[in-house]
Order: structure tokens, then sequence, then C-alpha cells
């Protein structure tokens, strides 16, 4: 062993020229395709930088995973107070996320805290609000709180803090959000209430695979060297992430793709790399395509999640499926249907691209060659966790 090996790799060459740029917290400088929203989102906040006076602006961001909602909010957000300098207003945007910031009470002490250097410690709510406000005023300083993945905030938080910067009357409300959220989620939050304060509500549709073809080569300009990665590489990816319309999809194979040529010591990255990258990469399941789907397919999709969650099992049997898809029904005090029936739902679940179907040997000791049924590279589990939550959202409807 040379003792200088570990040198020679962290010295070397690498296929990336920045890599940073595929992590999943960059903001690229651009985001192509998505000019429309964004021309949307600018145009919603526009009187914030145009009218005088304090009032607030709620906008709602919905779509599937991947789509770029936070990456468009965040985008806009920057540019909204750039634009504000440059007319003299004063604009802060500042994004939170719901899976650290869980409350209002920890939204708005955060504000203060680490935006307006006020300790808020030892003060309560209504206090802080009140510093809050007093500051903003004196500043004459707006707010866009940003609020990403908000079904974790639910809607009585979300509301409480739209209604936060209202509490000392409406016309000296100064702070905006931007609620950001699935599409799925937000059905399922979205109450009478809420909706009443929201000024405009931007659904962002799936990426198509051209669309993902532009997206990914920018996105490989900023990350490789030149000549790493062709075009044909791409439209692979492309072709990937298309069925799941999921930028993030594509990004995350471009970055272990080039992971894998650098490991193995190669200057371009091949189909090989790409295939095996893939299988890595768990995109997110659509939420809307389970959300199309009737109880018993939900059941059906339940019983083959389960089915297939064990150890070491890819493949099962409509019989053996069938078993899981009857204690699933048990379980949640459904009949069971027929197995003329259980077929015609594994169909549709094959159909809608949740399952697969092969013919093949079963494997791991298992004789015999059967039409076997298979899950793409999507986890059971994830399966299982969104499956139940919808039969339990359908429940309580
Ligand atoms: N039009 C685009 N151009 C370049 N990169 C994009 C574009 N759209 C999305 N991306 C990138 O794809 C990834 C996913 O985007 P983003 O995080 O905004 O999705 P999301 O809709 O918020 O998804 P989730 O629901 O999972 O939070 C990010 O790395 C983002 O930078
Ligand atoms: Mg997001």
């Amino acid at each position: 062993m040379e003792e200088d090996f570990v040198e020679k790799i962290l010295l070397g060459a690498s296929v990336f020229r920045d890599e940073r740029s595929l992590f999943p917290e960059f903001l690229p400088q651009k985001l192509p395709r998505r000019e429309k929203e964004i021309s949307r989102l600018a145009t919603d906040f526009r009187p914030l930088i145009q009218k005088k006076g304090s009032f607030a602006i709620n906008v709602a961001i919905t779509g599937t995973a991947g789509v770029g909602k936070t990456a468009v909010a965040r985008y806009c957000g920057k540019h909204i107070e750039n634009a504000a300098k440059k007319k003299g207003v004063a604009i802060k945007f500042i994004p939170y996320n719901a899976h650290t910031f869980r409350t209002k009470t920890s939204i708005l002490r955060n504000l203060l805290t680490d935006h307006f250097n006020v300790t808020a410690r030892g003060f309560s709510d209504e206090e802080i609000l009140g510093m809050l406000v007093k500051r903003l005023e004196k500043d004459d300083m707006r707010l866009i709180v940003a609020l990403d993945e908000a079904n974790l905030l639910g809607s009585d938080e979300i509301l409480s803090i739209i209604h936060a910067s209202e509490v000392f009357g409406i016309e000296r409300s100064r702070i905006s959000t931007i609620i950001i959220c699935r599409r799925t989620e937000w059905r399922a939050i979205l109450n009478a209430p809420l909706s009443g304060h929201i000024h405009d509500q931007i659904n962002i549709p799936g990426y198509t695979r051209s669309e993902l073809v532009d997206i990914l080569t920018y996105r490989a300009q900023l990350a490789f060297n030149p000549g790493v990665i062709s075009e044909e590489i791409i439209e692979m990816v492309a072709e990937i992430a298309s069925q799941t319309q999921n930028a993030r999809h594509g990004i995350e194979i471009l970055l272990r793709a080039g992971k894998m040529a650098d490991y193995e010591h190669f200057s371009e990255i091949n189909a090989e790399m790409v295939r095996r990258a893939k299988v890595g990469v768990y995109p997110e399941l659509r939420p809307d395509v389970l959300d199309d789907l009737n109880d018993h397919e939900l059941l059906t999709a339940l019983g083959l999640a389960r089915r297939l969650k064990h150890h070491g099992i890819t493949a099962t049997t409509i019989n053996e499926a069938y078993k899981y898809y009857q204690i699933a029904c048990e379980e949640k005090g459904v009949r069971a249907q027929s197995m003329s029936a259980f077929r015609k739902y594994v169909n549709h679940l094959d159909s809608v691209g949740i399952i697969g179907k092969a013919v093949g040997p079963l494997g791991r000791g298992r004789r015999g060659r059967r039409a076997r049924i298979t899950f793409y590279d999507l986890p059971a589990t994830v399966l299982e966790e969104r499956v139940l939550r919808i039969l339990e959202l359908n429940n309580k409807k």
C-alpha cells in the first residue's frame, strides 16, 4: 500500500465541477420551466412592493413531490427582497419548515430572536407578538413568512399565524405568508376559515419528460465538468424521473451516478451507472395516484405492501397476496371481495404503476414459475404508510 494513496484520492480528479450543487438544499440561480408559476407568485406579491399601507397577502403553493414548490417560493422570495430594496421598501422573506418549527409559538419566537435580535425568553405569546408588531412598525418593514410542509402545522396553527399579525387590526398586519404543502395534504387540512384567508392557490403540475431534460441539462452543467455526461444519458435520467414527474428524483440519480464514476475512477457517466444509481433512489410515490384509488384498491395495496415488506421477499403471487388483502379488510372492518374482484384491483394497481407484474422464479428457496407481483423501486414501508394515511382520511370524511 502506497503511503500517499489517501492524499491521491483527496487531491485527485473528479467528474464534478461542483458536487454540492446537486445537494437538496442548493437553490439554483435559474428554475427552467417554472416561469409561469414564478410570474404568478411575483404578481400576487406585487402590491406589497407597490402599494403603501399595511396589509397581508397569503398564497398557497401545492403540488406533488419534487415539482419545485420549495424552490419556486425561495426563488421568488429572494427576488421580492431585491426588487423591494430597489424601491426603497423593506421586505424580508423568511422560510420556515414545519419539520423543525412545529407551532406558531416556535415560529414567532424564532422570528424575534433570530431576525430581530430580541430575546423572547420569559414572554408570553401575546407579548412576543406585540414586540414583533412594534418592531415591524418602527422599521417600516413587511415580512413574507414561508410555511413549508405546512400540513405538519395543521390548519389551526396556520390560521393563528395568519391571525397573529391581525391581532392589532387588519390594517396593521405586516406578515404575509406563502403556505407550501403537497396537494393531498392540502386537501386534508383546508377548511372554510383557512380558505377564507388565502388570496391565491398555485397548483404546480408534475414535470414532463421534455421539461426534465431541460432541467437536468441545466443542473448537470452546474455540477459536472464538460464531457462527463452526454445528452443521451441525461435523456435516460429524464425518462426515469418522468415516471414520478419529480425533479428531485432525476437530480438524485445524477448525484449518485457521478459518485459512482468517482469511486470507480471513470471520467464519464455511463448508462450502467445510471441503472445502478436508479435502484438506490426512492422517488416519493405520487400522492395523487393513491388519491384516485377506491377503498378496496387501497386495501389491496396495503396487503401487498405488507406481504412484500418482509425481508428478502421481492415478489409474491396472487394467492398469497389475496390472504394479506383479506387480513387488511378484516382489520379495517370491511368485507373482503371475491378473488376475481381482487384480480381486477391488482390489475388496476399495475396499470397506474404502483406495482409491477412479471413471470419468473419466486426466489429464495420458493419453487415454481408463476405470475408474480413486484414493486418497482418503491419501498413497501413507504407505500404502507401512505395507504394507511389515505384510508384514515377517507374514514373521516
Ligand atoms: N425548474 C427547476 N429547475 C431546476 N431545478 C429544479 C426545478 N424544479 C425543481 N428543481 C430541483 O428539484 C428538487 C426538488 O424541488 P423542490 O424541493 O422545490 O420540490 P418540492 O415541490 O418542494 O418537493 P416536496 O413536496 O418533496 O417538498 C430541488 O433540488 C430543486 O432545486
Ligand atoms: Mg418542498
